[in-house]
C-alpha cells in the first residue's frame, strides 16, 4: 500500500538537493516539487533565466532544470511555505565536521538538520513523510523522529532514510541510472507504506530491483560504508604510490594488474595527489568518531589510517615540489592547473590543491591557479577558511587568471591537481616556450602524455611512477 504523492518539498537547494529534486520531479511530472533554502542568492541563482548561472555546475543539469522549472519544480526561500504544502518532505541540508565543542573535527554538526526538524514540527498541519537525505551518522532518523514526535501537532510524522549516493560531475546520469537506491524505515505499518510511497517515486524510472528496502539504521550505516570503502580504496592504491615511486613498479600498472581480478574489479582505483570532495572525509571521520563512541578502538582506528594516509599523499605531492626545486619555493611562481576537488564540478570542498597550496605557502611561494569553473572568491575563501595565513598574505601570494597561458609565464613548475580532459589536449609547445627552464610539471593526476611531454624538452613527475 502506498500513499499518494503531490507535493514534495525539499529543504535544501544544494549540490544533492538541486540536481536530485530536479530528477525527481523530471521523472515525476505529476508531483509538483518545492525546493527551499534560506540562502536568497543561492535561490535566486537557481531562478536566473541565464541558465549558466545555475549555482552549481554539473553536466546535463541545466537542460533538466530547463525541462522542468516552473512547470512541476520550483525554487524558492519560503521554507515554512513549502512544509505546509508538501505530503513528503527531504532534508538536504549541509552536515558538515563540527568545528567546536564535543567532537570537534569529527562528529557531523547535526545544527542544520535539528533546526529543520524542529520548523516541521511546528509548522506542518497534518501528517508527512519526512525523508533524510543528507548524510548523517547512523541514529539520526532517532533524533528526527524525537523531535518531531514529541511536538505538541498531534501529527504522524514517519521518518525514512534515503542516502544519496550520487557523484559530483556525473550526478544527472547517476540519478538517471542509479545502481541502486537505498530506503530505510520502520518495519510497522505505516513505516512500510511511507518506504512504499518513496519507492514508488523513484521507480517512475528505476527498475524496481534496484529500489532496496532496509530498515533505518542498515541503510545510514551503508551511506557511510560505501563511502568509507571508496576512500579506502583510494588510500590504498595511494600507499603503494609511495612505493611504486622508490621502486621501478608503475601504479598505474598495478591498478591495470590487479583491477581485472573480478573480486577487486576496475574502478576507483586511479592513484592521485589525494581525495577531496565533501562526502568522504567528513563520512570517514564519522564513522571513526561513532566506532569511537562504542569503545571500538581498533575499528576507530582502522578507518582513520584512510585519512592519514590521505593527508600524507597531499602533503608528499608538495614536498616533492619543493625538493625537484632545489628544496626552495620561496618566491617561485608555481602554476596550478585545477582547483576543483574532481573533474566536472565548480565543487572544490576538501580538494587536495587546497592542502597543497597552503604548504607551498607555508614555504613562500606564489601561485597562479587556472580552473575552468572555480571562481576567484571561491578560491580565497578555501586558502582563508583554513586560517594558516593571513587575508593579505594569501591575496598577495595567490592569484587566479581565467587562460591556462596566462597562469605559465616564467612559471618555475606546473602543478595539476584536477584531471579537466581540456588539459590533456593544451598546446604544450607553447606552455613550454613561456615556464622557466629547467621545465617541470607535477601531474598530480597522472593524465599528461609524459613522452610527449619529455620530448618537448619538460621534466614530468608522477604519482607512483
Ligand atoms: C562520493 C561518492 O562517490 C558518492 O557515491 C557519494 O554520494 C558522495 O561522495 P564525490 O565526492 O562527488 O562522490 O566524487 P568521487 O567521484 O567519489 O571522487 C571523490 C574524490 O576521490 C575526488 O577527489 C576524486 O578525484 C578522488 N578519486 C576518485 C581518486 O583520487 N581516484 C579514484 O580512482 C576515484
Ligand atoms: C588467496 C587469494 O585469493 C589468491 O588469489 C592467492 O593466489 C592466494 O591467496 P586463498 O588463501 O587460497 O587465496 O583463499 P581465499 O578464498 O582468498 O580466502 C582467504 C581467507 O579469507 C579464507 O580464510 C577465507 O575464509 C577468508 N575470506 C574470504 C573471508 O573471510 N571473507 C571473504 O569474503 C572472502
Ligand atoms: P550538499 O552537498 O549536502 O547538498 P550544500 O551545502 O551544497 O550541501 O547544500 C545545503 C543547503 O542547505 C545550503 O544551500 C544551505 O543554505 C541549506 N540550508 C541549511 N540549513 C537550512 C535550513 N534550516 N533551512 C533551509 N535551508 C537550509
Amino acid at each position: 500500500m502506498k500513499k499518494e504523492i503531490k507535493n514534495i518539498c525539499c529543504i535544501g537547494a544544494g549540490y544533492v538537493g538541486g540536481p536530485t529534486m530536479a530528477v525527481i520531479a523530471l521523472k515525476n511530472p505529476h508531483i509538483k516539487v518545492n525546493i527551499v533554502d534560506i540562502n536568497e542568492q543561492r535561490i535566486q541563482d537557481w531562478n536566473d533565466t541565464d541558465l549558466d548561472k545555475l549555482p552549481i555546475y554539473e553536466p546535463g543539469l541545466s537542460e533538466v532544470v530547463e525541462h522542468t522549472r516552473g512547470r512541476n519544480l520550483f525554487f524558492s526561500t519560503d521554507v515554512e511555505q513549502g512544509i505546509r504544502d508538501a505530503d513528503m518532505i527531504f532534508i538536504s541540508v549541509n552536515t558538515p565536521t563540527k568545528t567546536y565543542g564535543k567532537g570537534k573535527g569529527q562528529a557531523a554538526d547535526l545544527k542544520y538538520i535539528e533546526l529543520c526538524a524542529r520548523q516541521i514540527a511546528s509548522i506542518a498541519q497534518r501528517d508527512k513523510i519526512v525523508v533524510e537525505k543528507s548524510t548523517l551518522p547512523v541514529r539520526t532518523a532517532e533524533a528526527l523522529s524525537d523531535i518531531l514526535s514529541n511536538s505538541e501537532s498531534g501529527f504522524n510524522f514517519e521518518i525514512l532514510s534515503n542516502p544519496e549516493f550520487l557523484a559530483e560531475g556525473t550526478a544527472i546520469d547517476d540519478l538517471l541510472s542509479p545502481d541502486r537506491v537505498l530506503i530505510g524505515g520502520d518495519n510497522t505499518e505505516s513505516g512500510q507504506i511511507a518506504k512504499d510511497t518513496l519507492s514508488s517515486i523513484y521507480e517512475a524510472w528505476v527498475p524496481k530491483e534496484r529500489v532496496l528496502q532496509t530498515n533505518v539504521w542498515s541503510s545510514e550505516l551503508s551511506k557511510l560504508t560505501a563511502n568509507a570503502f571508496l576512500a579506502q580504496r583510494i588510500s590504498s592504491i595511494n600507499a603503494m604510490s609511495a612505493l611504486c615511486e622508490k621502486t621501478e613498479a608503475d601504479v598505474d600498472e598495478i591498478a591495470r594488474a590487479i583491477g581485472m581480478d573480478s573480486r577487486i574489479g576496475p574502478k576507483f582505483l586511479k592513484s592521485s595527489v589525494g581525495f577531496g570532495g565533501s562526502c568522504f572525509q567528513k563520512d570517514v571521520l564519522n564513522l571513526v568518531y561513532i566506532a569511537k563512541s562504542y569503545g571500538l578502538d581498533e575499528v576507530a582506528e582502522y578507518w582513520d589510517q584512510v585519512i592519514k594516509l590521505n593527508d600524507y599523499q597531499k602533503r608528499r605531492f608538495a614536498d616533492r615540489i619543493i625538493k625537484e626545486s632545489y628544496n626552495t619555493v620561496s618566491g617561485k611562481k608555481i602554476a596550478f592547473f585545477g582547483w576543483a576537488f574532481k573533474k566536472d564540478t565548480n565543487d572544490t570542498r576538501e580538494s587536495a590543491a587546497i592542502y597543497v597550496a597552503d604548504h607551498l605557502l607555508d614555504e613562500d611561494a606564489e601561485i597562479v591557479i587556472y580552473d575552468p569553473k572555480v571562481t576567484e572568491e571561491r578560491v580565497y575563501a578555501d586558502l582563508e577558511y583554513l586560517n594558516n595565513h593571513s587575508s593579505e598574505y594569501i591575496r598577495s601570494r595567490v592569484k587566479i587568471v581565467n587562460n591556462p597561458f596566462n597562469a605559465v609565464g616564467d612559471a618555475h613548475a606546473i602543478a595539476v591537481l584536477t584531471e579537466w580532459d581540456e588539459f590533456k589536449d593544451y598546446n604544450w609547445e607553447k606552455i613550454y616556450s613561456k615556464v622557466l627552464k629547467p621545465a617541470n610539471i607535477f601531474d598530480g593526476r597522472n593524465i599528461l602524455d609524459k613522452q610527449e611531454l619529455n620530448t618537448l624538452g619538460f621534466n614530468v613527475y608522477n604519482i607512483g611512477k
